[in-house]
């Protein structure tokens, strides 16, 4: 073949969120633990995909996000991969291993990596192992069966290349290994050296965009470079159901700064929230730190690939604002790595033994217990181990990026030209301990005054709900906030309409708990039922609410459907396309079963066949948002 082999293992990960990150992390370190001389882990987007065939082993770790989607940063790699003119034996000579971290809830679960071991097969790639697949309904998420795949992997590689993985287990005890170095730098400037330097304020809208977008890179890697595409003001801030529900649901609308709001019905806002600064002042209390001084935090350059560090360093910054932006210290259920680390650290020995334990395998179950099942914070975590003292740029590491969290919008840009609405629950849970949880972005955002306080940065790309061309007929079902992305759907219709054009009818099934109590937007929809509305049964389409406690036995978004079989059979079999979406992991699969049984009856088929039919008939289609 005329190219001169790569002797290394070459780990390439496609990450969303950063998990697959993660994963691909440890499998470089695990790989170096037993012995590996060369391993490099990368982004799949850091790599020319035309040097594939000089490779020798490649270890993928991918997630799926979407509709069964490939991550953004995979997204060019995977065109090049199907292109027609790869022979079948392009990757004869290089031996290749696939983890998936998927959601079993969507039914294109683990797509990404299927279609890429498939792929990878099909142009000549040479397996190691049969693909993993992680799920994050799993009750311990992906790592259980990252566990068994990662020794089958090991045992493959040994077995196939001595020289590259000399031991199959990891045989060192605990106590002899080594730590292996932080990933980052971080530079301590006086505070003389600083005066008036840096952006320590979001006042000034630009620099607080490129700081943003500068912290984002640097904490979740260069593929993930974010630079906010919009800050926005919340100029609304309503709450939608009685306070004797047990849930807090709010109406937000924002505004952007540059009123420049560019959207489909459909997409979803991403925010980056805000923290709790007394959680931040705590954190870096426990860090022993001075909040107040600055920072410049940037990657370590290890080896050739990561040529580019000079450029991904933060400015200098004040060390509260990069926690503030970065860290989030009140995320729940720290890593089993970030166990190990601080195990290295603890100077007094009940703890190290402890944290030793957690980290091992043996340890699992337990640390499951305390850990994810508590959903114990990395602060409470730092808390409960007094006696570790880590180094900031290992908590610059091991502390979870502050993620943003992303929500169907709730409007159309037609009817509302200069703003963006959401629908957003207010999550809280208790633990098996009582402790008290809430989700961060949601009840901060329930929490925040209108037009008071910094602007929000903010993204807007493109859901799974495919905005659809007014002349479809619609069947859309969504119970409890899964309404969203509905009321956008149907504002967009009624702005179609009053424009003159011709629109098709919209049947719309809502589902909530009691009438009286969290019947989100009653109003709206009612008003678009009207004769002449684009709910209006006149017209063809609808609007049925199913109360599941509002009587002794449930009442559900299904149900509604199959009483209203007719009205649905005469949309679906003139082409309508179904939208399906909720917070409830059941729900769209009860709701396409509904489906098919109104297909089989209205149309005389057996089950199988009515699934077919929904299959092949379906004509715009069925999309499903579900989330958790
Ligand atoms: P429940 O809480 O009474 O079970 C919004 O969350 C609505 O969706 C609630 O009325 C909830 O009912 C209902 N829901 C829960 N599981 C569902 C399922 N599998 N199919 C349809 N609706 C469901």
């Amino acid at each position: 073949m005329g190219l001169e082999r790569s002797r290394r293992l070459l780990v390439l990960y496609g990450s969303q969120t950063g998990t697959a990150q993660d994963a691909a992390d440890r499998v470089g370190r695990e790989a170096v633990r037993r012995g590996c001389p060369s391993v490099d882990v990368l982004s799949v987007d850091e790599f020319d995909a035309r040097l594939l065939p000089s490779e020798d082993v490649v270890i993928f770790v991918v997630s799926t996000t979407g509709q069964g989607d490939m991550p953004d940063s995979m997204k060019e790699f995977w065109k090049f991969l199907l292109q027609k003119n790869i022979s079948d034996q392009w990757l004869e000579h290089v031996h290749y291993a696939v983890f998936g971290l998927g959601d079993s809830a969507y039914q294109k679960y683990n797509f990404a990596a299927k279609k890429l071991d498939r792929r990878l097969l099909n142009i000549g790639g040479k397996p190691l192992v049969q693909k993993g697949l992680g799920d994050d309904q799993h009750r311990s998420g992906y790592e259980g069966a990252f566990d068994l795949w990662l020794s089958s992997l090991w045992n493959a590689l040994h077995e196939k290349d001595p020289m590259l993985l000399p031991r199959s287990i990891d045989n060192l005890d605990a106590s002899t290994q080594c730590l292996d170095s932080p990933k980052f730098e971080v530079i301590f400037h006086s505070i003389n050296e600083m005066v008036a330097t840096g952006t320590s304020t979001l006042s000034d809208l630009n620099c607080a965009k490129n700081l943003i977008g500068k912290v984002r890179s640097m904490s979740l890697g260069k593929s993930h470079y974010k630079r906010p595409q919009y800050l926005l003001q919340l100029i609304t801030n309503q709450q939608l159901i009685k306070s004797d529900a047990d849930a807090d649901v709010r109406h937000l609308e924002f505004e952007s700064s540059s009123s420049d709001l560019r959207y489909q019905v459909g997409d979803v806002l991403e925010v980056l929230p805000a923290q709790d600064p007394d959680a931040v002042e705590a954190f870096i209390r426990r860090a022993n730190l001075d909040p107040d001084c600055y920072i410049t935090v940037r990657p370590k350059v290890i080896g050739k690939h990561h040529d580019s560090s000079a450029d991904m360093s933060t400015p200098p910054v004040k060390l509260r604002t990069f926690v503030e932006l970065a860290m989030d210290v009140a995320s729940a259920s720290p890593r089993r790595y970030f166990f190990e680390v601080m195990s290295f650290f603890a100077s007094a020995e009940h703890e190290k033994e402890k944290l030793q334990y957690f980290a091992s395998p043996e340890g699992r179950d337990d640390l499951f217990q305390y850990n994810q099942k508590e959903r114990r914070t990395v602060l409470e975590v730092l808390e409960d181990f007094p006696s570790v003292q880590l180094p900031f740029e290992w908590l610059v590491q091991l502390a979870p990026p502050l993620r943003t969290r992303a929500f169907s919008i709730s409007s159309s840009p037609l009817a509302h030209p200069d703003q963006v609405h959401l629908t957003v629950k207010a999550l809280t849970w208790t633990t098996p301990f009582k402790r008290k949880r809430s989700g961060l972005c949601s009840n901060w955002l329930a929490g925040v005054v209108p037009r008071k306080g910094v602007p929000i940065p903010a993204w807007i790309h493109g859901g799974c709900l495919a905005a659809p061309p007014p002349s479809e007929p619609l069947i859309l079902v969504g119970p409890g906030t899964g309404c969203a992305p509905f009321r956008g759907f149907v504002e967009e219709r009624a702005a179609q309409k009053a424009e003159g054009a011709a629109v098709a009818p919209i049947l719309f099934f809502f589902g909530c708990r009691n009438q009286e109590k969290d019947f989100l937007y009653r109003d709206f929809w009612v008003s678009h039922a009207q004769d002449g509305g684009v709910l209006a049964a006149g017209s063809g389409g609808g609007f049925f609410a199913a109360f599941s406690r509002d009587q002794v036995h449930k009442v559900y978004v299904q149900h509604k459907m199959k009483e209203e079989r007719k009205r649905v059979w005469r949309l679906l079999s003139g082409g309508a396309a179904v939208y399906i979406a909720g917070s409830s992991a059941k729900m769209p699969a009860d709701v396409v079963t509904a489906l098919e049984e109104i297909v089989a009856e209205e149309a005389g088929l057996d089950s199988e066949a009515a699934g077919r039919w929904l299959r092949r008939q379906r004509a715009g289609g069925i999309f499903i948002e579900a989330w958790s």
